[in-house]
């Protein structure tokens, strides 16, 4: 029997400083161990204009219901999952497309140190209203391993635990760790990890980015 965890323990997972010149074996270390950390002010210069955007797409109606599956298969299924979404590469958005080159050069690193065919990334706004999640799921679709990495960015000024809205990654031994949705804090995990998005009491605005084989 492991420690027992507690729902609104600070989170044990590594942290790796984004201003280290090791940043990409450090997250690449962690990926093979465990699965996941935190990277430390990855997107700190950008979170306001990233916040910002996500707020006024939002407020304009540019997001749209998020789907879940593929092909046939695709549908909108608010019980499974309830948040709205934009890609960072739309015209509508001016800030993403900052944060995507920095992705970009990180997708670099992570290719060398954790020897992964990652060939791109792919990154959207998230918007969770009140009371909306996203159910216990993988990343990876079911008839594609495209997506080897995840990671995501929260973009929520002064969140504290009893707003809730954690992600919840599930590791293999039956633990879990639980993150809650600060503004500038930023995960990496596996793909193949499942978690979830609790229900928030607050909206809640993330960015999801996936580095894809393909
Ligand atoms: C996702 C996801 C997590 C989050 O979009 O696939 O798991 O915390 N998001 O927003
Ligand atoms: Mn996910």
């Amino acid at each position: 029997m492991g420690v027992p965890r507690y729902d609104t323990d600070v989170p044990r997972l590594p942290t790796v400083n984004a201003h280290s010149n090791t940043m990409a074996d450090a997250i690449a270390d962690a990926l093979c161990n465990g699965g996941a950390c935190l990277i430390d002010g990855l997107f700190a210069d950008l979170a306001d204009d990233l916040a910002a955007e996500a707020r006024s797409l939002q407020q304009r109606d540019a997001l749209q219901s998020a789907r879940i599956g593929r092909g046939a298969s695709r549908q909108g299924d608010a019980s499974v999952r309830g948040d709205s979404t934009l890609w960072l590469d739309d015209p509508a958005c001016i800030a993403g497309p900052r944060l995507l080159q920095r992705l970009d050069t990180l997708a670099d690193g992570l290719r060398e140190s954790l020897r992964l065919p990652i060939r791109s990334v792919e990154a959207h706004y998230a918007h969770y209203p009140v009371g909306a999640g996203y159910a216990r799921h993988r990343d990876r679709f079911r008839d594609s391993g495209s997506r080897l990495v995840s990671w995501v960015g929260y973009l929520n000024r002064d969140w504290c635990a009893e707003d809730r809205g954690e992600l919840r990654i599930h590791f293999d031994d039956g633990s879990h760790e639980d993150i809650l949705p600060m503004f500038g804090t930023s995960v990496c995990f596996l793909s193949e990890l499942e978690h979830e998005v609790l229900p928030a009491r607050r909206d809640r605005y993330s960015i999801a980015a996936w580095f894809r084989r393909d």
